[in-house]
């Protein structure tokens, strides 16, 4: 039974590993309790972001929360220091989740009637994702007909809601209303993680809009007879994954393409290049007008450092193919890089994945860079699906994501994009210390 039990729970964790749930905390005593709610879901893999109401920062300070997340939290998306203007619409739109633990009543008010006067409210009113509230407050109020009415009509609107406790109050009196204990908040959580099964994807999401993407895809080909030639097992699909997953975010997506096995997605602008060399000079042109760079392309490291202008003949003794490096193309536009130029690059590794995917990123001077083990079941060249972990030249720890569709691990890249837009410029720290 009990392995089992623990056998589910791994299986849980490893579903929602990688999910991201937004944690709004609202004022009540119990605020304190959505620390360890956090940490809960953190232990099961998820990213969170935190938002609070101005009453909650009365209870416990953001940088509690900040501390724990390692990210901003947000209680005024209108604040100087607040990086993304449109935050409660982005912020949203890009979580799997919305749980709002504690939940007051004035907060279930407000949600009910759709009052959007601060970011936790607006946040509710954009929110795309599934919705968990955990109630708490002091017992009269919960038991009032005003608050049973609006979680009625919250239920009814589709919430989910982890009922309070009943027990003794920080106000003294004893009865229903005692915030539920943080790990069945974070069971219920994950419970709605993993039914919602794939990633959730904001269908209305907008937040590349503006951005103008550059993707290398496929694999190159290095000539070395008029028949024959230098390439790799790679079949496009993840490069084509990126464009439509930019297309769909509202980005302007150019894609050069080496040679390809799959579809390319309807819309996207499309550049052929075999060879290293095309595809440099392809890349060459495009880069001043881009703002976004990803080389998810399989490109040679060598060709040959003469192609036979007529088919090699056969002989009886051995063949012998000299070779010469081919330009890397993601390290020269990373060298000669404008302003405002992300520059996202993908490690392709059999071992040590991620020592080698952080050497390539601060050698190369990448903001961003995906790792995919092309030796693991289900991830890397010619398959449907992909086992991805990003690091960014800006946090420490990389994210390690499970195993999932090319379109999502897609979508987790340009997560990764859109978060980068808005840190802060660090490029120099990077830059400074090669
Ligand atoms: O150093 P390595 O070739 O493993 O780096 C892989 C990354 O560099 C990928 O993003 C790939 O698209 C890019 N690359 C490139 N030009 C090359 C070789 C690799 O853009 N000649």
């Amino acid at each position: 039974m009990s392995s089992s039990l623990s056998e589910e729970s791994t299986l849980t964790t490893t579903r929602v590993s990688g999910m991201r749930v937004a944690l709004a905390v609202s004022g009540g005593i119990a605020a304190y309790k959505a620390a360890e709610v956090l940490r809960g879901l953190q232990r099961a893999g998820c990213r969170v972001r935190v938002a609070m109401t101005e009453r909650a920062t009365e209870f416990v300070t953001p940088l509690t929360f900040r501390a724990l997340s390692g990210e901003h939290v947000i209680v005024d998306d209108y604040a100087p220091d607040n990086p993304d203007p449109i935050a409660h619409i982005t912020f949203s739109q890009t979580v799997d989740l919305l749980l709002v633990a504690p939940a007051t009543a004035n907060i279930i008010a407000k949600f009910a009637h759709g009052i959007a006067d601060d970011f936790v409210t607006s946040t509710y009113l954009a929110c795309t994702a599934p919705i968990l509230i955990a109630p708490a407050m002091n017992t009269t109020m919960w038991n009032h007909p005003a608050t049973a009415r609006n979680l009625r009509q919250l239920r009814a609107d589709g919430v989910h809601v982890v009922e309070p406790d009943a027990g003794e109050m920080a106000c003294g009196t004893i009865g229903p209303g005692r915030l539920s204990d943080p790990a069945l908040i974070v069971a219920a959580a994950l419970d709605i993680l993993s039914q919602t099964g794939a990633h959730h994807v904001a269908p209305h999401l907008n937040d590349l809009a503006g951005e103008r993407v550059l993707i290398t895809a496929g694999a190159t080909r290095e000539e070395i007879d008029p028949v024959r030639f230098l390439s790799n097992r790679s079949s496009g699909r993840m490069g084509y994954a990126l464009a439509e997953a930019a297309l769909a975010r509202g980005a302007e997506v150019t894609v050069v393409a080496g040679v390809t096995t799959v579809q390319p997605p309807a819309d996207v602008r499309l550049m052929r290049a075999t060879s290293a060399a095309e595809m440099h000079a392809a890349v060459s042109g495009e880069i001043e007008k881009t703002t976004v760079f990803i080389a998810a392309a399989a490109v040679s490291d060598y060709r040959p450092a003469t192609r036979a202008a007529n088919k090699l003949k056969k002989s009886q003794s051995n063949l012998t193919l000299t070779l010469e490096p081919t330009p890397d193309i993601l390290a020269d536009v990373a060298d000669r890089r404008h302003d405002g130029l992300l520059v996202i690059g993908f490690a392709a590794e059999t071992e040590d994945m991620l020592r080698h995917a952080r050497e390539k990123l601060t050698r190369k001077r990448l903001d961003a860079i995906v790792a995919n083990d092309v030796a693991g079941d289900g991830a890397g060249f010619d398959t449907e699906t992909n086992v991805i972990s990003l690091l960014a030249h800006d946090r420490e720890t990389p994210i390690e994501l499970p195993l999932m569709s090319k379109l999502e691990a897609a979508h987790r890249v340009l997560d990764e994009v859109a978060r980068l837009r808005r840190a802060p410029a660090k490029r120099e720290i990077i830059s400074a210390n090669p």
